[in-house]
């Protein structure tokens, strides 16, 4: 059984750098993109402190669809170019927002979510979905967490079979 040994009392940097080589070997050997988005999302909810909400949306055409997550159940489909994943998404940058209330459009899943950050997941310059993270205090992410969460999503790229699950969406 794999054990994820970050030290999650380490400062964001080295967390983070700890996190990227803790998913090379979680992921390691296993090329199911399902299975590997599950455990990408546990390992982001096991590490790291004061979350309530982190998953994927996956992108099918010009919506993105709830994926493999941990948290509360969630809204499953959001329009590129809205919310937060959506504007992220549609800019193919992260987005940190501070305060949720904040951010016109929000989408609120869990009502306790306070801020939010979402990071764009581009493959050979296809969009193919965001990874979200909510907070329950306002102000939990900041530029730290930004490299470290986009660090996260560029060693996810290239293990995951992105090609698999558009073929999944085609078939729903
Ligand atoms: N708040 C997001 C919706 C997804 S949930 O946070 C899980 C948004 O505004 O796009």
């Amino acid at each position: 059984m794999f054990s994820a040994s970050v030290d999650r009392a380490q400062p964001k940097p080295a967390l983070y750098s700890d996190l990227a080589l803790s998913l090379k070997s979680l992921l390691e050997g296993e090329t199911d993109p399902v299975a590997n988005l599950a455990n990408a999302s546990a390992l982001l909810a096991q590490t790291l402190d004061r979350i309530n909400w982190c998953g994927f949306y996956l992108r099918r055409g010009e919506a993105l669809i709830l994926g493999p997550f941990q948290g509360k159940t969630a809204c499953v489909r959001i329009p590129i170019g809205q919310g937060v994943c959506g504007t992220a998404a549609a800019r193919r940058e992260t987005l940190v927002v501070p305060d949720v209330f904040a951010f016109p459009g929000h989408i609120a899943c869990d009502a306790a979510s306070r801020s939010e950050i979402v990071v764009p997941i581009v493959q050979g310059g296809i969009l193919r979905g965001v990874l979200d993270l909510d907070a329950p205090e306002t102000g939990r992410f900041d530029g730290e967490d930004r490299e470290g969460l986009e660090g996260f999503v560029r060693t996810l790229v290239p293990i995951v079979d992105w090609s698999a699950l558009e073929d999944v969406g085609r078939r729903t």
